[in-house]
């Protein structure tokens, strides 16, 4: 199984490190343009692997994308991340270019891969890829729902005083502070719904904490977060390289479901080898329809601002 993660930032390098130390990848290749960094932090990250007992090869490249063909997975994450104060949707002017101009490169080497997006504004971006890669819609995967649905656990243990492991939950909708729908109605304490145990106000204070995850984490480092991110496209990625048809919420390309065309945004799917298996439809109230309705018109705006 070989990987390749383009963008040697830290969202990249993240990713890399989480996916080599699962030891379940034979390769992983990072790509950057930024002559060094991604052999810098390759061989960096493989002087790690004695320490955690990881048999991933790492390699890194400047721009090479012959030593990217044949992947099996290939993961966008170059780009600009945001600043404080920035949305998601303020990186398309330069991401737009980007991803279309890596995707079409990874492609060329690499026809048979599944491509997992992670620059942002990411629904946006999953649908740009969509849109030119030529690939069929089960092998884009934009990444975003499985990390919101991360950081939605994370606010519900806390709000409950239990371990994460206690919690289920996931986030639909788009990528986005305002679009983000966390399902706080399905949201589970061992199979007890969260409404048990919490009140309606402090479930309203989970899913806002939710939303703005990203930028919470963007105002005290400064740039946008890298660990949780990793973390969840290395998810995603052992999902396809293991075949687990494992449930993530992920942006994906809908032909009619949830009563939407011609968009990419984050829906629960089953996750298997040959990219997505299967897209669920969940019996959302009104209410929740509403929301979903109110998140897609939003990415369609910014899709509108794509030139493809
Ligand atoms: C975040 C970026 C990766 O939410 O979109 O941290």
């Amino acid at each position: 199984m070989k990987v390749t993660v383009v963008g040697a930032g830290a969202v990249g390098a993240s990713c890399a490190e989480y996916i080599a130390i699962k030891n379940f990848a034979s390769e992983v290749v990072i790509l950057d343009i930024k002559e060094g960094v991604a052999e810098g932090k390759a061989m960096d990250l493989m002087q790690t692997a004695s320490l955690n007992g990881f048999d991933t090869k790492i390699v890194g490249t400047t721009g090479d994308y012959a030593k990217t063909a044949n992947s099996d997975i290939c993961v966008i994450t170059s780009g600009i991340p945001r600043k404080p104060g920035m949305t998601r949707e303020e990186l398309i002017g330069i991401n737009a270019g980007i991803v279309k101009e890596v995707s079409s490169n990874l492609v060329k080497h690499s026809p048979d891969t599944i491509l997992i997006v992670v620059s942002n504004p990411m629904d946006t971006m999953a649908y740009l890829v969509h849109k030119s890669s030529g690939l069929p819609k089960n092998r884009i995967i934009g990444m975003g729902g499985a990390l919101d649905s991360a950081r939605f656990k994370y606010r519900l243990a806390e709000a409950l005083g239990a371990p994460i492991s206690d919690v289920d939950g996931m986030v639909i909708g788009g990528h986005s502070d305002k679009g983000m729908i966390p399902l706080t109605r399905m949201a589970t304490r061992n199979s007890v719904p969260v409404t048990k145990f919490l009140s309606d106000e402090r479930l309203v204070q989970v899913a806002e904490d939710t939303k703005v995850g990203g930028a919470t984490l963007t105002k005290l480092l400064g740039t946008s977060a890298w660990y949780a991110p990793g973390a969840a496209v290395s998810a995603l990625v052992q999902a396809i390289a293991c075949d687990q048809h494992k449930m993530f919420p992920c942006s994906t390309f809908l032909e009619g479901e949830y009563d939407l065309t011609d968009i990419s945004i984050g829906v629960p799917i089953i996750i298997g080898r040959n990219g997505i298996e299967k897209i669920v439809e969940l019996d959302l109230t009104d209410a929740e329809k509403a929301k979903m309705q109110e998140s897609a018109a939003a990415v369609k705006k910014t899709n509108g601002l794509l030139e493809v």
